[in-house]
Parts: structure tokens; C-alpha cells; sequence
């Protein structure tokens, strides 16, 4: 059939022209209810998958798939919110309730950074609390914003307070390293809040701790001439944990987690590199990571985990894996525990990314994994076997900083949305989680508040339910999203 002639190359630039646009075509649905237009999240699943929700704050180039977004485990959209960049969406615990926390605010700040505010919105997704951050920041432009907090960390504390990383850009001496003595550089603050009050009870700089973490050791190149626009990053922070004496920190730049004391200083240093840090151990080795997290911490042990990019842009050594290690604290030695990557899918993620135990407790539990800059998630169990796979986006076009799994159980603040379309009634209610059928209303009259006699009723069919309106001469009519026979919502009436 390729009988023209045509050079070899334009027959490349043509079959390459058409394998990147079906890539990039990914599906998206769309309602009547509503403006809702989510990417399709294309699943294979096995037995063994935990139950929850699946939160995706999907950064996607087509500003319509750019949202808070929410899955169930068979990949129907159950919540789409406001379409803004957006970080770290997923459920935390505060004050004994479940919230819903994201960041939201100006993403892609230079180095990969941001600066925007924290929203905690309760079950009925009302806002509760806005964490904002001010102090006396320089940024790379000058220009002066109305909330300072980073995208990488809003992690809420057991003491009600929220951990949240930021940068500031300051001036310093790097002729040590044949830079001006005036260069310009990143330096990764991080602050725990009181989210009670907003107030600050803690504040950490990595530039005031070169004893212990010296900017020689940084793995981050360097521009000949540092400049306040382009300032050189040698950190990276991009997780920050409570811990039973401080907090532990993850630097990516440093290829290294840092365990700090409660007054801020370094304790100890695990490293990705052998030879670096404090710990010994073969199987030590990951680099580039995000999202260190411990568990079971004790004076003698703890648990370690964290998502292994081993990559970074334009550097690829190998495979991406989510890694979990044990620490043993006594002998300063690290082995592993689970190095979780898919055998029919190797993943190479430049940047973000994270790995979750789903039930911190239990020794059965699965893990689920967010893929960064590569648009899947996925759910491993105890052996290191997948048993979820999740596709949310075409590859280099859609991706998310962090994905997670949680048990969510929300009843918004807002009502059901019904439309009726050429004698057929779309019913849907974003957000909600508790209802699992619809009852149809109607009023015979002209006034809306006799739509109280009972239709039909029909079982919730994904996020957008329907059925056909019977011929009983109704006027207006309104529908209850219900859980068995038990009324949650109306929506408000609608004429037919
Ligand atoms: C940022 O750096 C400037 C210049 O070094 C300094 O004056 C300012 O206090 C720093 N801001 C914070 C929040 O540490
Ligand atoms: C920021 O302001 C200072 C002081 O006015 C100025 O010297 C510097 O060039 C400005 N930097 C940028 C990136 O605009
Ligand atoms: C919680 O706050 C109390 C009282 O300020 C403090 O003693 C304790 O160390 C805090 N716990 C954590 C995990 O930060
Ligand atoms: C920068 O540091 C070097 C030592 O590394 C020192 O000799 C020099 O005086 C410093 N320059 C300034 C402007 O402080
Ligand atoms: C983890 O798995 C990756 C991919 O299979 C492999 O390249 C790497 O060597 C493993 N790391 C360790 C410490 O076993
Ligand atoms: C990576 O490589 C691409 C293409 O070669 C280039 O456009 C991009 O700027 C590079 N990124 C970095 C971080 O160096
Ligand atoms: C924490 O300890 C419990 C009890 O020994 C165990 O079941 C669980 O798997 C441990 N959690 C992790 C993340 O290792
Ligand atoms: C699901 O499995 C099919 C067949 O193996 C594969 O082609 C597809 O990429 C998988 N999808 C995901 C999201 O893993
Ligand atoms: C009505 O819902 C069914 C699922 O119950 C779906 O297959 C069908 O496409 C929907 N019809 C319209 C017109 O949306």
C-alpha cells in the first residue's frame, strides 16, 4: 500500500505523527448533568484489590482533565473538582474526623517548585480551613504572592498541625565551587502550622544545617552564573514526616533521607549512594526519590519507605520501584523489604511520585503507588504482586504529583443535578459516596412542591444514572438520591 513514493523520512515523520496522536487522544467522559469531563482511568484488576477510593489530582496539558479527581476501584468518577493544578489531594485525619486536604495555587515554579495554600474541606466538601503561609520570602522574580506554601508536602500531624515545605531565594558564596561569590540559590524551608490557628510553631532551614548537610554534597549540576532568576537547587526537599523525635526529610538532590531532632538538627543521614550516610547495607540503593515515609518507629527500628525514581530528567540509570527497608538502628544497617515494580510495564518517572501502605497496621496490607510524571497508578499486596494497574492519561501529556488510596465517605453540601433530555431523566450528585439508588418524584400540577408522588425508582449506574420518564402526564419532577429506602437528597425540581 506504500507504493509513492514518498522519502523514507516523511513516511517516519507521518507513522510517528499518528502513534503520538492516538497516544494523545486519551478518552474523556462527559454528562448532562454537568460540566464534569473526566480523562477516562483505563484498569485491570485482580482479586486481592483493598477497598477505598482512588484520589487523582491529574495535571493534565488539556485544562479540562486539570482537576481534584476521585476513582472507584472499577474506574468510575465518583468526585471532579474545581479545574486548578493541584497537589497531595487525599483524605488525613484531624481533630478524629476524616478531611479532604489539597494544595492548590501556581505550579511550575522554576526548579519544579510552587506557591499556593492548603484547602481542608470536611466530609460534605464545605472548606474548613485555608492554611496560608507569609514570612519574609525572596523569589526568583520578585514578585511577591499572598501565600508562600510549596507543592511538595501538606502532611497533617497526630497534634492537629500540618507540615508544609517552601522556598526561599537567597544569595551565597559558591566561589568554593568556581561560582560567583554572589550566586544565587535555593534553599528548602520547611514549617509545621497549627491549623487551628495558622499560626507557625516551627520552622526549619536546610542552609543553617551545613554542618551535617554540606552543599558539596549535593548531586544537583550548577550553572556557571547562578542568577536570582535561575537560582541553583542543591536540595530538594520533597517529603517531610513527623517522627516519634523530630521529623525525617527527604532530599532528593541528596539522594538521601534525613532524620532530624526536635530542635531541627541532624540526627542521622540515610543515603541511596553506598559509601554516603550513616547507614550500611547492599541493598541500599535508590536515587533521585520521593516521598519518604517511616512506620513502626522505635529506638531501635523503624521502617522505611519511599518511591524510587532512579531517574531523573534526561539522566536514566534504571527502573523506577516503590521501596520499603528495614531499619535496624542499633547496628546502622538497612535491608530490604519489598522493591515493587511491575514485570509487564517497566516505569522510567523523571520526577514525583509516591508509595502508600493502605492499612498502616496490618501485616497483610497492600500498597499503592502513584507514578509521578508517568500517568499510572498501582496497587501492589504483600507479596509484591499487582493487583490494580491504572492508566489516567496518555504518557508525556497527563501526569500527578501524588495518587492515593483512602476510604472516603462524603455527602456534599450541594444537591443531586437531575436534567431531563427528550423524554429521559440524567440523574448524578458529585461527590457523593453514600447513595446507591434513585427515586423519581412528580407533581401532576403546576406547583413545584406537589412533586411527591413516587414513579420509579432505579440502582446508581456509575457517576450518571438514567431512565425514561413514564407517560404520567407530570408537570415537574425531582429525585432523591437514596441509600436502600433511606432519603439523602432532592435535587431541586425540574420541569418536564
Ligand atoms: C530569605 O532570604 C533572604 C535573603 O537572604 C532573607 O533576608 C530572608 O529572611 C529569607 N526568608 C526566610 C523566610 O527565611
Ligand atoms: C529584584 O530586585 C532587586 C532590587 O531591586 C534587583 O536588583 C534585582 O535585579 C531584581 N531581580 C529580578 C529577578 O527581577
Ligand atoms: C504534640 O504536641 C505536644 C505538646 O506540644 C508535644 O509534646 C509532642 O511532642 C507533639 N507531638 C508530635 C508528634 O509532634
Ligand atoms: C567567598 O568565600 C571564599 C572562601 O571560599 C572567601 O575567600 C571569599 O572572601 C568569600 N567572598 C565573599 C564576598 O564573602
Ligand atoms: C530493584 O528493582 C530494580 C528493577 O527490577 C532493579 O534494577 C534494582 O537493582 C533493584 N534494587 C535492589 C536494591 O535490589
Ligand atoms: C531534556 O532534554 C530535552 C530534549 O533533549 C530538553 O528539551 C530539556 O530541556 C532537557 N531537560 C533538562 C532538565 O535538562
Ligand atoms: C507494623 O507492625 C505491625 C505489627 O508487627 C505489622 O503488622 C505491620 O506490618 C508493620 N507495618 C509496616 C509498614 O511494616
Ligand atoms: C491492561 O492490560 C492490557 C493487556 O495486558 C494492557 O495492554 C494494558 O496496557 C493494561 N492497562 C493498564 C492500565 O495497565
Ligand atoms: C443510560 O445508562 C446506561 C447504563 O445504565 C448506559 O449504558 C447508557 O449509555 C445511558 N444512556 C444515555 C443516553 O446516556
Amino acid at each position: 500500500m506504500w507504493s509513492v513514493h514518498l522519502p523514507v523520512g516523511v513516511i517516519l515523520i507521518l507513522l510517528g505523527w499518528f502513534s503520538a496522536a492516538t497516544e494523545a487522544n486519551w478518552p474523556y467522559a462527559s454528562f448532562k448533568t454537568g460540566p464534569w469531563q473526566p480523562p477516562q482511568l483505563q484498569l485491570n484488576k485482580t482479586a486481592g484489590v483493598d477497598p477505598g477510593l482512588i484520589f487523582i489530582p491529574i495535571r493534565n496539558e488539556n485544562s479540562l482533565g486539570t482537576a481534584v479527581t476521585i476513582y472507584d476501584n472499577n474506574g468510575e468518577m465518583i468526585y471532579q473538582g474545581p479545574e486548578v493544578a493541584s497537589m497531595n489531594f487525599r483524605v488525613q485525619k484531624l481533630f478524629g474526623e476524616d478531611v479532604l486536604t489539597y494544595w492548590s495555587g501556581e505550579a511550575g515554579v522554576y526548579g519544579g517548585y510552587g506557591y499556593g495554600k492548603v484547602h481542608i474541606l470536611d466530609k460534605t466538601y464545605q472548606e474548613i480551613h485555608t492554611i496560608t503561609l507569609t514570612d519574609n520570602f525572596v523569589t526568583g522574580d520578585n514578585e511577591t504572592r499572598d501565600s508562600y506554601i510549596d507543592v511538595h508536602e501538606h502532611f497533617i500531624t497526630d497534634n492537629n498541625t500540618i507540615l508544609v515545605s517552601a522556598i526561599n531565594i537567597t544569595q551565597h558564596n559558591l566561589s568554593s565551587f568556581g561560582r560567583p561569590s554572589d550566586s544565587w540559590i535555593t534553599t528548602n524551608l520547611f514549617y509545621e502550622i497549627d491549623i487551628a490557628t495558622n499560626e507557625v510553631i516551627f520552622k526549619w532551614n536546610a542552609l543553617d544545617h551545613q554542618d551535617k548537610i554540606p552543599l558539596s554534597k549535593s548531586r544537583q549540576w550548577m550553572y556557571t552564573n547562578p542568577i536570582q532568576a535561575m537560582s541553583w537547587d542543591p536540595y530538594h526537599t520533597n517529603s517531610i514526616t513527623p517522627t516519634k523525635d523530630g521529623y525525617i526529610v527527604s532530599m532528593r538532590f541528596y539522594c538521601s533521607a534525613f532524620y532530624l531532632n526536635k530542635d531541627g538538627t541532624v540526627r542521622w543521614q540515610l543515603s541511596g549512594n553506598i559509601g554516603d550516610g550513616d547507614f550500611t547495607g547492599e541493598d541500599l540503593r535508590f536515587s533521585w526519590q520521593h516521598d519518604i515515609r517511616i512506620y513502626n518507629e522505635t529506638d531501635k527500628h523503624l521502617v522505611l519507605s519511599l518511591f524510587n525514581n532512579a531517574k531523573k530528567q534526561n539522566i536514566s540509570q534504571s527502573e523506577t520501584t516503590a521501596m520499603v527497608f528495614d531499619i535496624d538502628l542499633t547496628t546502622m544497617t538497612g535491608s530490604l523489604l519489598h522493591n515493587l515494580s511491575d514485570p509487564t510495564n517497566a516505569i522510567y518517572a523523571g520526577t514525583q511520585g509516591n508509595l502508600e501502605f493502605l492499612d498502616k497496621e496490618t501485616a497483610t496490607s497492600n500498597m499503592f503507588v502513584g507514578y509521578g510524571s508517568v500517568p499510572y497508578v498501582k496497587e501492589y499486596n504483600s507479596k509484591g504482586e499487582v493487583v490494580l494497574s491504572g492508566k489516567f492519561g496518555a504518557l508525556e501529556h497527563a501526569m500527578s504529583y501524588r495518587a492515593f488510596k483512602n476510604k472516603w465517605e462524603a455527602t456534599p453540601f450541594w444537591n443531586p443535578a437531575a436534567v431531563i433530555k427528550d423524554g429521559i431523566i440524567y440523574m448524578s450528585w458529585n461527590g457523593a459516596t453514600e447513595y446507591d439508588n434513585w427515586a423519581v418524584y412528580y407533581s401532576l400540577s403546576s406547583l413545584v412542591s406537589d412533586a411527591t408522588h413516587p414513579m420509579s425508582t432505579h440502582p446508581r449506574t456509575g457517576f450518571e444514572t438514567n431512565m425514561s420518564i413514564s407517560d404520567t402526564g407530570a408537570k415537574f419532577v425531582k429525585v432523591a438520591a437514596r441509600k436502600g429506602e433511606t432519603i439523602l437528597r432532592f435535587s431541586d425540581p425540574v420541569e418536564v
